[in-house]
């Protein structure tokens, strides 16, 4: 029986390994993790991340092949191949701070590998890291008298969270990086025979490493770019009139553009889009390269612009001051059917109505819990409010700030009745029916469409 041990249990580690067990019943599968809450979590029903569709899997495969455990040591130990998937947060000290991949927590688990493998293994990246590191690893993990073999591998994941299970079910590919020796390629090869139990061998590419570690970092790159070009046009399309929906639709037929990742918003968010851009910079910048460095960086400042002006438009529309205004923040998350707030393009929308002293109250499905921890700073002045009703009553703003299929369905004409007049509403995902708002009496406000106003 081939064993597998992932260390690190988070919102990659966890569903991955999940599908894994699920699919591949011959496979022993050992998810390990130093947060013990985490893990804790892992074994109960309330699952400590928030992903439609999880718990399903998890439960078929947990207790036949699906294990989690905070013995690190004894996992990697027993395993054949160790997957990777620890946090590759930004920097925030030091050379590259702000910029640059911190890699401790991956190198801490290289040596930890290697202080306690008595067999050979196979080593999975699957942390999205900078082109290279595997060469570093490599370096960390036969430095020194020692008779094991480590193969590392690099398989990036292209989950998108809140369709996780979806994507790994039936992901559009699989990506594998090897080297081109025998022991490589016989590595390699084990790690496409798991892949290939459920997914069709022609979705599973193989490429060097350094291919295979570039493609994950450009892949976001590219998808964060797409997002930031509808974006830019979105603030042309509010100056001329123009929509940005028309307009998404027009050139998303073009088959060569495509017509997914258009949709205009506040802004991109969650844990990789920035951290990968800037680490793409970063790199760009070490091999001198500045103009691509600028290019890429360019695609963060226009989300930044975006996130901004946002508020700006908030600001401006509502007579120049929102100060003790209450303005009710429909969604915290960074997008739909997840509970992740990281990088959410909310906190920077909170913090800056904050800093008008706008009175705020947040409202998310799924997000609360995470919501409260991501400005502490706040944490007194902010009201978190579950019933979105209770929310928006007495307020003199709604802004949707996160694309919840529920709030399509909210009784907008309730939540009119109960705000102060004139009532505002700024639909930062061009998700609600703006006629239909205009029409109860709302100050309408989206994203590159033009405003519907009532006021003279
Ligand atoms: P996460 O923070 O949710 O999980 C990482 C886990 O690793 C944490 O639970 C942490 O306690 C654990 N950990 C850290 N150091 C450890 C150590 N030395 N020993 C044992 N456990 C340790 O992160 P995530 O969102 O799962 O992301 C993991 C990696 O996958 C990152 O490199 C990220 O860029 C990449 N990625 C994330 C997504 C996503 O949607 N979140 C998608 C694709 C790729
Ligand atoms: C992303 C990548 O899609 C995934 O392949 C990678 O593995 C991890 O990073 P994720 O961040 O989970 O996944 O979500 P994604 O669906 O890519 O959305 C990212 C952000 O862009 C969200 O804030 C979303 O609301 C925003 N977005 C997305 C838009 O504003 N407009 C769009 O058209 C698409």
């Amino acid at each position: 029986m081939t064993k597998i041990c992932c260390i690190g249990a988070g919102y990659v580690g966890g569903p991955t390994m999940a599908m894994i067990a699920k699919k591949c019943p011959q496979v022993q599968v050992t998810v390990v993790d130093i947060n013990e809450a985490r893990i804790a979590a892992w074994q109960t029903d309330d699952l400590p991340i928030y992903e439609p569709g999880l718990l399903d899997v998890v439960k078929e495969a947990r207790g036949r092949n699906l294990f989690f455990s905070t013995d690190v040591d004894q996992g990697i130990k027993d395993a054949d191949i160790v997957f990777v998937s620890v946090n590759t947060p930004t920097k925030t000290f030091g050379e590259g701070a702000g910029c640059a991949s911190d890699l401790q927590y991956w190198e801490l688990c290289a040596r930890r590998i290697k202080e306690v493998s008595t067999s050979d293994k196979i080593i999975v990246e699957k942390s999205t890291l900078p082109v290279r590191t595997a060469e570093a690893m490599e370096r960390v993990l036969h430095a020194g008298d020692n008779p094991v073999h480590f193969e590392v591998l690099s398989n990036p994941e292209f989950l998108a969270e809140g369709t996780a299970i979806e994507d790994l079910e039936c992901p559009d590919r699989v990506l594998i990086g090897g080297h081109q020796t025998e022991s490589g390629q016989k590595a390699l090869q084990a790690l496409v025979d798991i892949y290939a139990t459920w997914i069709p061998r022609e979705r599973i590419l193989t490429t060097n490493v350094w291919s295979s570690e570039l493609s994950k970092l450009t892949a976001n790159a590219f998808l964060a770019q797409r997002v930031s070009s509808i974006n830019a046009i979105s603030a042309l399309c509010e100056s001329t009139e123009a929509d940005v929906a028309d307009v998404a639709h027009a050139i998303g037929t073009d088959s060569r553009i495509g017509s997914k990742f258009l949709k205009a918003s506040i802004g991109f968010g969650g844990s990789c889009f920035k951290k990968d851009i800037l680490n793409l910079v970063y790199l760009c910048e070490t091999y001198g390269l500045t103009e691509p460095a600028n290019y890429w960086r360019s695609v963060v400042t226009m989300n930044e612009y975006q996130e901004a002006r946002f508020v700006t438009t908030m600001l401006h529309s509502m007579f120049n001051t929102i100060a003790n205004k209450r303005i009710a923040v429909l969604g915290f998350a960074f997008k739909a059917d997840t509970g992740d707030t990281r990088e959410s393009p909310a906190i920077k929308v909170c913090r800056k109505l904050a800093s008008e002293h706008a009175s705020i109250v947040v409202s998310d499905p799924k997000a609360m819990d995470n919501a409260k921890l991501e400005m502490p700073e706040l944490a007194d002045d902010i009201e978190f409010q579950e019933d979105v009703y209770k929310a928006c009553d007495g307020a003199h703003a709604v802004a949707v700030l996160t694309d919840w299929k529920q709030y399509k369905d909210l009784d907008f004409q309730r939540i009119y009745d109960s705000m102060q007049k004139p009532a505002f509403i700024f639909d930062g995902r061009n998700m609600l029916d703006h006629d239909a708002l205009y029409k109860m009496g709302f100050e309408v406000y989206s994203i590159g469409k033009g405003r519907k106003t009532h006021l003279k």
